[in-house]
């Protein structure tokens, strides 16, 4: 089977900080492929359920707020950025807070079906490298690359740590794992669209990867469908 770049859809998976943004960031850049965060949007929308106070149980007050909620991505020299309603959200959905916020939100069937929708007509087309925690097992089942990256808790949680830090945010290693072993639990066993590999997903273990190796491993899948793969 050989497949036309531009119509090819990439899903990545997995649990936090298992590498899926950085490797499908770099995956669409030298591919030329549209890069969708959809981690980011379930953060944005947390975010504004923090913001607005509105009560998950509230179904009109939720359904009302969706429909009038704009999460939109885009680029700019320094990398990929989120608006929230016109506002750029980047640093605001990577708190900890919000990482403890989007755990029921993101479980929430209402928020899924939007957002899932969203994604959907993001990648009508293809040409797309998603990632996520139901990309190649939900929101885009006919993937025809599909990855599901995993790594060791402990390596996760120094990775994410360091991530933090870098924004300013100094949390200890301990409680950086604590906090990412329960939302990878609560992802895993929710009723809408737990975290799983999908069957026909090719499992990545990254602990002792390199970004680079992850990068190369996932290109090596894209050159067994795309036969004479330029890169960017
Ligand atoms: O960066 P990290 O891997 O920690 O998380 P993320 O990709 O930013 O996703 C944040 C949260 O959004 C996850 O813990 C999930 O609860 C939720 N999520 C989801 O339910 N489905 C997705 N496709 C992506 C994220």
């Amino acid at each position: 089977m050989s497949v036309d770049l531009k119509s090819l859809v990439i899903a990545i998976d997995g649990p936090a900080s298992s590498g899926k943004s950085t490797t499908a960031r770099l995956i669409a850049q030298k591919l030329g492929l549209m890069y969708l965060d959809t981690g980011a949007m379930y953060r944005a929308v947390a975010l504004k359920i923090y913001r607005t106070g509105i009560e998950l149980t509230d179904k009109a007050a939720l359904q009302k707020m969706l429909e009038s909620t704009k999460v939109e991505q885009f680029c700019t020299d320094d990398g990929v950025h989120f608006s929230l309603d016109g506002d750029d959200v980047s640093e605001a959905i990577r708190t900890p807070d919000i990482s403890l916020w989007v755990g029921p939100v993101s479980e929430h069937g209402m928020v899924r079906e939007y957002l899932v929708e969203w994604q959907r007509a993001i990648g009508r087309n293809g040409g797309i490298v998603a990632d996520g925690r139901d990309i190649g097992t939900v929101v885009f089942p006919a993937a025809q690359v599909k990855v599901y990256l995993n790594a060791d808790a402990h390596v996760r949680a120094l990775r994410r740590q360091k991530e933090l830090f870098a924004r300013g945010i100094a949390q200890s290693a301990e409680e950086v794992e604590e906090a990412i072993v329960k939302r990878d639990h609560r992802d895993s066993t929710r009723e809408h669209s737990p975290l799983s590999k999908a069957a026909d997903a090719v499992e990545i273990d990254t602990t002792h990867l390199t970004v680079g190796d992850q990068v190369e491993q996932v290109l090596a899948l894209v050159r067994k469908l795309v036969p004479n793969l330029a890169l960017r």
